[in-house]
């Protein structure tokens, strides 16, 4: 399978895995939004926004995002690149997990050109490359999210990534992976309606998912522990969270979900990001997970 889709594993495989990068705190990457823009439309939300963000509110956004998340995580950042207003977006540019770093391949060609400038981050910054062939698409951590124990993998299928790539990016891992198809066009990531949290809760959209992937859900995750979104609030983005034990960073969601997740013991902080919906994204999509996931309380989901 794997000779028979191009596989390629870049030569810094030959390192000895004592030597990957390891972080003590948790750690993410993140693109200041220098380039962006709404230039194309590949998703439902960026329809009637082209050209419509506004530069300087997004990177006044962007930064309090940075400082919400800097309070509770290292942040590295990687520059963005003119003609590629999509980068600031770097969740999706792979799955980090024990310094092993699944690279993407952008389903739209709009994309694909982010892909040599993560690529050489990663490999500068030390990890082992986990390539994905061109011909089975995948949206890194937009479609494909660990979960709280980080022995499972999550993936997701029907609009962005491929089926075909579940098994390849789980292979990276040697671990176990269950696939959800997406329904809905306006949640056309994992990301968008998704969210295994820290303290073993799963974040989701139930309608963003077809009956076989609620039932595999359900099965994974008791009732006690599945924290369902309103259709209004999975609109708002509230499935796209940034969750370091136990904060949440998330946009404006406009309901009290602040108050559930508070209930059940997560701090939360809520940061406008305007700007960056227009595009289609919102806090989880602007951070990519450098260190690894980690059980922070006895349940696994
Ligand atoms: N314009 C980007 C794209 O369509 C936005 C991505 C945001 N995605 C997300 N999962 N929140 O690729």
């Amino acid at each position: 399978y794997m000779s028979t889709i191009g596989t390629t594993v870049s030569k810094s495989s030959a390192r000895n895995f004592a030597s990957l990068p390891h972080f003590d705190r948790p750690t993410y990457l993140m693109c200041p939004p220098e380039w962006y823009d709404i230039n194309y439309v590949i998703n439902p939300w960026m329809a009637g926004n082209l050209h419509r963000p506004s530069r300087d509110l997004a990177f006044t956004q962007w930064k309090e995002l940075h400082s919400q998340l800097q309070r509770v995580a290292d942040i590295r950042l990687i520059h963005g690149q003119q003609g590629l207003p999509d980068m600031v977006f770097v969740g999706h540019a792979a799955v980090v997990q024990h310094g092993i770093v699944a690279l993407s391949s952008f389903a739209h060609p709009q994309r694909q050109t982010e892909e040599r400038h993560l690529r050489r981050w990663f490999e500068t910054a030390g990890f082992l490359l986990w390539e994905t062939p061109r011909e089975t698409a995948f949206e890194g951590e937009g479609d494909a999210l660990f979960n709280a124990a980080g022995d499972h993998l999550w993936a997701a299928h029907g609009v962005r990534t491929c089926l075909q790539s579940h098994r390849h990016i789980a292979d990276a891992w040697h671990t176990e992976v269950s696939s959800l198809h997406l329904i809905d066009p306006r949640f056309y990531h994992l990301d968008t309606c998704f969210a295994p949290l820290a303290g073993g809760h799963l974040l989701y959209f139930p309608g963003a998912f077809d009956k076989p992937s609620l039932a595999r859900i359900e099965a994974a995750y008791t009732p006690k522990m599945r924290i369902a979104v309103t259709e209004a609030e999975a609109t708002h983005f509230a499935c796209n969270v940034i969750n370091v034990g136990q904060e949440i960073i998330l946009g404006q969601t406009g309901s009290d979900l602040g108050g559930r997740l508070e209930a059940l013991g997560y701090n939360v902080a809520e940061v406008n990001l305007s700007e960056f919906i227009r595009g289609g994204g919102s806090a989880k999509a602007l951070a990519l997970r450098l260190s690894d996931t980690r059980v922070t309380h006895q349940a696994r989901g």
